[in-house]
């Protein structure tokens, strides 16, 4: 399959949130918040929506990649947290940056972004379709409950946006579901019918968090590895890992058990929380404008969460 990366942007809110903030909220500390999972602030958003990210993100990532919105031939996005179901927030976006392509969303929680990607390699091996913007946006902190400690201290803002093209760096990729709600389930709105028998579900992210963690460290390990034989290569021969970030922890035991050293892991998670989503399209944004990458380089993304839900795939920059 043959794709290239023409560029990438991302867009947090203004309002920094730090873990002394938290603890005026909930009892919480920002010891155990840094030890446990490895966040020290997080964006939040006073006032924009998760539509409103992906525009700013957009139009960031058409600006990367030197193209006019008019150059884009189809939009998808990634979210759990928009503020609509309908319009969509790849059809705010393709208003917002005055596109005329087709445009819509994919979810599947925090693996939603690279869900999105592949939809849109496949896509791209259609005629018609010769440059793709892909999405991930979240206002997780709509979802939260604040009342709650063990999630409102993990979730941030944000969004992150790469547009793609045609070429042949989609080396291997992996997209994993294993349906349920026992480990994690995030209810969208529902209104009060006299008709429903049933209780309505309680409104905010429940997660189970220590079940969360052993399947996403053995998902990072287990698809990157699929993904790498895949793509006919050793671990040696990734540059760079681009994770969800969800807890250092998380990060450091997939680290260790890869063998991969923990300098090729982009990490953020300290400065924007875990922004489902968001996250990996906003991390490979951070590499990607940190002067650390060459073309030719091996970037090995992979993702988890809820669904249950995992993916990864290894592309040459
Ligand atoms: O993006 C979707 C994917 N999500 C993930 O991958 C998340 C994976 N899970 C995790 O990152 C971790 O399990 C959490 C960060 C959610 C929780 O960390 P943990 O080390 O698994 O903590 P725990 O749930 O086992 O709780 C340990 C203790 C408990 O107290 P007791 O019962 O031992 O007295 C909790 O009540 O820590 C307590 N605790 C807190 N203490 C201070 C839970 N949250 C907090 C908090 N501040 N915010």
């Amino acid at each position: 399959m043959s794709i290239r990366f023409l560029g990438t942007g991302s867009y947090v809110p203004e309002k920094i949130i730090t873990n002394n903030d938290l603890a005026k909220i909930v009892d919480t500390s920002d010891e155990w918040i840094v030890q446990r999972v490895g966040v020290k602030e997080r964006h939040v958003s006073t006032g924009e929506t998760a539509e409103e990210f992906a525009a700013q993100a957009a139009k960031r990532a058409l600006i990367s990649a030197g193209i006019f919105a008019d150059e884009i031939d189809l939009i998808i996005a990634a979210t759990i947290s928009s503020e609509c179901v309908c319009p969509t927030v790849a059809g705010y976006v393709q208003k917002a940056i005055g596109a005329t392509c087709p445009a819509f969303d994919v979810n599947s929680a925090c693996s939603g972004f690279l869900f999105a990607l592949e939809t849109a390699v496949s896509y791209l091996s259609r005629p018609g379709y010769g440059k793709i913007l892909v999405i991930g946006s979240e206002r997780m902190s709509k979802l939260i409950d604040w009342a709650d400690r063990s999630t409102c201290v993990i979730f941030g803002d944000g969004a992150g946006a790469a547009v793609i093209g045609k070429g042949d760096g989609y080396l291997a990729s992996k997209i994993n579901t294993y349906g349920g709600n026992e480990v994690i389930e995030i209810p969208s709105f529902s209104g009060s019918s006299p008709f429903f028998e049933k209780d309505a579900k309680h409104p905010y992210i429940f997660m189970d968090g220590q079940e969360t963690f052993k399947f996403a460290v053995n998902r990072i390990v287990e698809d990157i590895k699929q993904v790498t034989y895949d793509a006919g290569l050793i671990l040696d021969d990734i540059d760079h890992v681009v994770t969800h970030q969800a807890n250092i922890r998380i990060i450091e035991f997939a680290a260790k058990r890869l063998k991969i050293p923990m300098e090729k892991f982009v990490v953020n998670i300290d400065k924007y929380g875990n922004t489902s989503s968001a996250s990996v399209p906003m991390a490979l944004d951070e590499l990607a404008r940190s002067g650390k990458l060459e073309r030719g380089d091996k970037i090995v993304m992979c993702a988890f969460g809820g669904g249950l839900s995992s993916a990864a795939c290894l592309i040459e920059w």
